[in-house]
């Protein structure tokens, strides 16, 4: 009977003990060597590290060796033993190998190494097989593993929200249409406005920028839901901290006030940052001394640190006496700028801050109003390097001032008449907030733009992998 040898993950095999025989799958990293024995560099992507296969060449055909280059698949088998180099315990001594697929040294993109992120971002769909988009993309798993563990763990729900929605939840209008109407030939009312009742939808839609108004419908309903899913902005800021397309997670709990919607914001970051230094030591490892020698501090920075708590208020108090000219000039009832914010962060408290009780003119119609008249329970989470990571609040419960708070931003109705009955039936008060997946990925991960921690980034002028 043939004997059947199953492929073993390059991150197993680096732990097993030698003296056995192995069948290593993956794409070579470097090739070298002279003419008695050749050395391989083999990664599967189960791990940052690759697999050393050293192949006696008087035992392969010549022809055969010369088309195995960078980028080249094999499926290896040989004798896993101890590896005289240094870097690693254990190699594999080549018995056979297949090539599965070459990969044109003339051609192959990735065929030498140290490009730049911005020419990597040039070539997204090849740019996984790199060390540094390796080891970002098992991070973004881990955290998105990380993530659902926390909230299951705790009796949240997790609960699906519609990416095709017919309201605007942040009240920003930057939204992407959806429709199959005929752009060269729409529908027309009378007026020559366009007739949306002979839409897909019987009306207009757009892709949500924000799963809050149905996670609100879930907290009533099931006490504490959490959205985690993609969310869509047509903002056109092109900056390394914004995408299009970016992936939000959004607890909503009924009964939470303010402080313990802070109090779980700050849970939560902390558990992911945690699960990132037990769970992904090899990647952070290879991400600081690669690109950010103080990420893995930071890291640790973070989780043993109270983060500070302030009012908005307070917050231009310290930015008016801090002497600094910044960019956009301070004053009370300006949205804080990420300069704002990097200054409170980095400069004045020296960790993340949370900034609580905004003027209601610049934050959404759903937020709790202060019996001052003038601000909101609102609630932004700010971290170095990165500014805004959660945006949150206390919500409106009163059918009331919910209702007068609509007519004065002169919102139309007709379609929130549905949120509006969580107000009228059995009202609570309630909590939430949304973390942008990718700013939390920036601050685990160092990376510097938004772009390089997401697989596929959409963004102004780009989709095109
Ligand atoms: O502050 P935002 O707009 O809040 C909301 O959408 C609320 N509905 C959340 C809630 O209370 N349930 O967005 C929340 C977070 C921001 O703090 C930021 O981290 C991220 O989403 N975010 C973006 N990330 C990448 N690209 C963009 N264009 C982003 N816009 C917001
Ligand atoms: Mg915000």
């Amino acid at each position: 009977m043939e004997k059947v040898i199953t492929r073993s993950k390059i991150k197993d095999l680096l732990k097993m003990q030698p003296g056995i025989e192995v069948t290593a799958k993956g794409w070579v990293r470097t090739k070298r060597g002279n003419k008695n024995v050749g050395f391989i560099a083999l990664n599967d992507g189960s791990t940052i590290n690759n697999i050393q296969v050293v192949c006696d060449m008087a035992s392969f055909d010549d022809e055969m060796m010369k088309r195995i280059t960078t980028g080249a698949c094999l499926c290896v088998t040989g004798d896993l033993v101890e590896s005289v180099g240094s870097g690693q315990a254990v190699e594999i001594q080549a018995k056979d190998i297949t090539i599965y697929g070459t990969a044109d040294p003339n051609t192959y993109p990735l065929q030498k190494k140290g490009h730049t992120l911005e020419f990597l971002r040039s070539i997204a769909h090849l740019r996984p097989r790199t060390n540094t988009f390796g080891a970002v993309l098992r991070i973004r798993h881990a955290m998105a593993f990380a993530i659902h563990k926390f909230f299951n763990d705790k009796g949240f729900v997790y609960l699906h929200t519609p990416l095709i929605t017919a309201s605007d939840c942040e009240g920003a209008g930057a939204m992407f249409q959806v429709t199959t109407l005929d752009l060269n030939n729409p529908p027309r009312n009378e007026n020559g406005s366009i007739d949306y009742t002979q839409d897909f939808f019987g009306r207009m839609t757009s892709l949500t920028v924000s799963g809050q108004l149905e996670g609100e419908l879930g907290a009533m309903a099931l006490g504490q839901i959490y959205t985690f899913g993609p969310t869509f902005r047509a903002e056109n800021s092109n900056t390394p901290r914004h995408l299009a397309e970016f992936w939000m997670i959004e607890p909503e709990m009924a009964f939470y006030e303010i402080e313990e919607n802070m109090d779980l914001a700050e849970e939560f970051i902390k558990y992911c940052v945690k699960y990132a230094l037990d769970n992904c030591m090899d990647d952070l490892r290879f991400l600081n001394d690669m690109f950010d020698k103080e990420l893995i501090e930071r890291l640790q920075g973070v989780i043993n640190t109270e983060f500070k708590r302030i009012t908005y208020t307070e917050g231009i108090d310290i930015l008016l006496k801090s002497g600094k000219n910044f960019e956009y000039p301070v004053s009370w009832g300006v949205d804080l700028q990420s300069e704002h914010e990097r200054y409170l962060v980095e400069e004045y408290f020296k960790r993340p801050v949370i900034v609580t009780d905004y003027p209601k003119d610049i934050k959404a119609f759903y937020m709790k109003q202060n019996d001052d008249g003038k601000t909101v329970r609102g609630m932004d989470v700010l971290f170095p390097k990165i500014g805004e990571i959660i945006g949150g609040s206390q919500r409106e419960e009163d059918l009331d001032k919910l209702n007068r708070r609509i007519a004065e931003l002169g919102m139309d109705t007709r379609n929130l008449e549905w949120y509006i009955d969580t107000r009228r039936f059995g009202t609570a008060p309630h909590s939430g907030f949304g973390l942008g997946f990718e700013r939390l990925l920036l601050f685990v991960t160092g990376m510097a733009n938004i772009r390089d921690v997401i697989p596929f980034p959409r963004t102004p002028k780009n989709a095109d992998f």
